[in-house]
C-alpha cells in the first residue's frame, strides 16, 4: 500500500545511517552492524513522522508525494538522526572566562568553587540579569547548537537556586522551546549548589528543595536532577532529593561520580535513574549496580577542556558491564563551554576510546534513552519523529575525524526544513513549536 499525503522526501542519500540496527532501545558496545547503514538511501516522512526508509527506489515506489513536499537531494551528502544533547546547562546569562584563565595555570574547579566562584558567580549573574537578557543570550546558544545538528536539548535549572528564581528558569526554558525549532527536555536542578543566603546550613537548604521546590514544579519539568559530589549534596541528601522528585512526577537523573568516589553509581541504579551523567571516577561495584538498573551512562568529555584537567572516563570499565554510554556536551559557562555534539564525539573517540559506532550511537540512540525518549527520537524509522540532519560527508567517521569543522548542511525538525548553511533558520523552522 502506498503511503500517501507524504510532504517530506530526501532522496539518494549516499551514506544515510538509521542508527536502528537490533532490538530498539539503548545498546551497550554497538558495532557498525547497529548503525543500519544504508547506501543510496530515501526517508519520507508526513507531517513530522517518518513514514519510510531505504534503498531510495524501494522508497520511491512506497510513497506518493504532496506537490508541496520539500525534497531534498542527499547524493555526496551523509544523513543522521539529529543529535540529542543529553545533559546541558544552556540557560544561563553571562561567562566565567577568567575561571578558565585560572584552571589553565593549575587552579582546581573545586578550589574556585571555594574561593567564592564556580556556580555561585553564575547565580548571582542569572539572579540579576532580566528574562530578556537571560533569554536572548540563550536563544542565540541554542542556534549554534541547533545549526550543529542537535535537535532536542535537555536544559537544567540550578542557577536560580530560590524557589522563585528556580521556578523563573523553568519557565524560561518552556519559553524557549516553544518559540526555536530544537526540542528542549527541561530538568529541575534545584540541588545545583548551596546558595549563599544557607552557607553552613545545608539541610534547611535541602529541606527548602524538598518541601517547597519540588511540590512546586509540576509540569514544567521532565527530570529532577542533583549535584551528587563531596562537600555539595552527599548520597542521603541526593536521595531524599530524588525520591521526591519521584513523587511529584519527576524522573530521576544525577551528577554522579565527577571527582571523588562517593557512591552515587550505587545510587543512581538504587533510585533507578534514567541516567547517571560525568562517571569520572566511578567504581567497579557502581557500574555493576547502573549495568543492573539499567540506567544509562552520560559521558562528558568537553569537560576535559573545560576543566584542563585531561580527566577521562573508563571506557572498558562501561564495556566490560555491558552499560549503554550516551554522550552529552554537559554546556554550561564553568566545567564546559561547548555546544557541539560533534565536537564530543570527536573527545570521546580520539581520547576516551570509543569507536566510531559507540561515538555515533552515543550522541543519537543512547542520548534519546537518557532522556526517556527512546520512543521517538535518536533512530531513523517508521513511526519515529523526522528529526534528521545532511552532512557534507559520506561516511559516519566524517564526524569525529574532521574534528574542528561544522560538516552540517541542513537540519531537518519534526519533518520540517528548518536550518540550511546557506541560507540560516527558515521561517517554517523558526516556527516549529
Ligand atoms: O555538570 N558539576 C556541576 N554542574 C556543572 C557545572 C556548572 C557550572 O560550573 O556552572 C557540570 O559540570
Ligand atoms: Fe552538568
Amino acid at each position: 500500500m502506498k503511503e500517501k499525503g507524504c510532504d517530506l522526501w530526501i532522496r539518494n542519500v549516499t551514506c544515510l545511517v538509521t542508527v536502528a540496527g537490533g532490538p530498539s532501545g539503548p545498546i551497550a558496545s554497538p558495532s557498525w552492524d547497529d548503525l543500519g547503514m544504508i547506501e543510496g538511501g530515501a526517508l519520507a516522512a508526513r507531517e513530522g513522522r517518518i513514514v519510510a526508509v531505504g534503498p531510495s527506489e524501494e522508497v520511491e515506489k512506497r510513497v506518493e508525494l504532496l506537490p508541496s513536499a520539500t525534497v531534498l537531494e542527499g547524493e555526496g551528502k551523509l544523513l543522521l538522526p539529529g543529535f540529542v544533547d543529553p545533559h546541558t546547562h544552556f540557560l544561563f546569562a553571562g561567562g566565567r572566562e577568567e575561571e578558565y584563565a585560572l584552571r589553565v595555570e593549575g587552579v582546581d574547579y573545586l578550589e574556585i568553587r571555594r574561593r567564592g566562584g564556580g556556580i555561585l558567580r553564575t547565580v548571582r549573574d542569572f539572579r540579576s540579569a532580566p528574562d530578556e537578557v537571560i533569554l536572548e543570550e540563550s536563544r542565540r546558544r541554542l542556534d549554534r547548537i541547533f545549526s550543529f545538528g542537535t535537535t532536542t536539548i535537555e536544559g537544567k535549572s540550578g542557577y536560580g537556586l530560590t524557589t522563585e528564581q528556580e521556578l523563573r528558569a523553568l519557565r524560561l526554558m518552556g519559553e524557549l522551546g516553544s518559540s526555536h525549532p530544537i526540542g528542549v527536555v527541561p530538568s529541575f536542578l534545584g540541588a545545583h549548589e548551596i546558595p549563599q543566603e544557607y552557607k553552613g546550613r545545608k539541610e534547611s537548604y535541602v529541606d527548602l528543595v524538598v518541601e517547597e521546590m519540588i511540590p512546586r514544579v509540576g509540569d514544567s519539568a521532565r527530570f529532577c536532577d542533583v549535584f551528587c559530589e563531596e562537600g555539595v549534596f552527599s548520597v542521603e541528601e541526593s536521595r531524599r532529593i530524588l525520591e521526591q522528585g519521584k513523587k511529584h512526577g519527576l524522573l530521576p537523573k544525577l551528577h554522579a561520580e565527577e571527582f571523588v568516589p562517593i557512591g552515587g553509581g550505587e545510587l543512581a541504579a538504587e533510585v533507578g535513574a534514567v541516567s547517571a551523567d560525568h562517571l569520572l571516577v566511578v567504581t567497579e561495584e557502581g557500574c555493576a549496580a547502573i549495568a543492573e538498573s539499567g540506567t544509562v551512562a552520560v559521558l562528558l568529555p568537553g569537560t576535559a577542556i573545560g576543566l584542563a584537567g585531561k580527566h577521562f572516563a573508563d571506557v572498558d570499565r562501561f564495556r566490560r558491564h555491558g552499560v549503554p554510554i550516551a554522550l552529552g556536551t554537559d554546556c554550561n559557562p564553568g566545567s564546559s563551554y561547548a555546544e557541539s555534539m560533534a565536537a564530543m564525539i570527536s573527545l570521546s573517540c580520539s581520547l576516551e576510546g570509543l569507536t566510531v559506532p559507540e561515538g555515533i550511537v552515543a550522541a543519537t540512540r543512547n542520548a534519546a534513552a537518557a532522556v526517556a525518549l527512546s520512543d521517538r527520537i535518536g533512530t531513523l524509522e517508521p513511526g519515529k519523529a523526522a528529526d534528521c540532519i545532511l552532512l557534507d560527508a559520506v561516511h559516519p567517521a566524517s564526524v569525529p575525524y574532521r574534528f574542528a569543522t561544522n560538516l552540517v548542511e541542513k537540519v531537518v525538525k519534526g519533518g520540517r526544513m528548518a536550518w540550511s548553511s546557506d541560507q540560516g533558520f527558515s521561517r517554517a523552522g523558526r516556527n516549529f513549536a
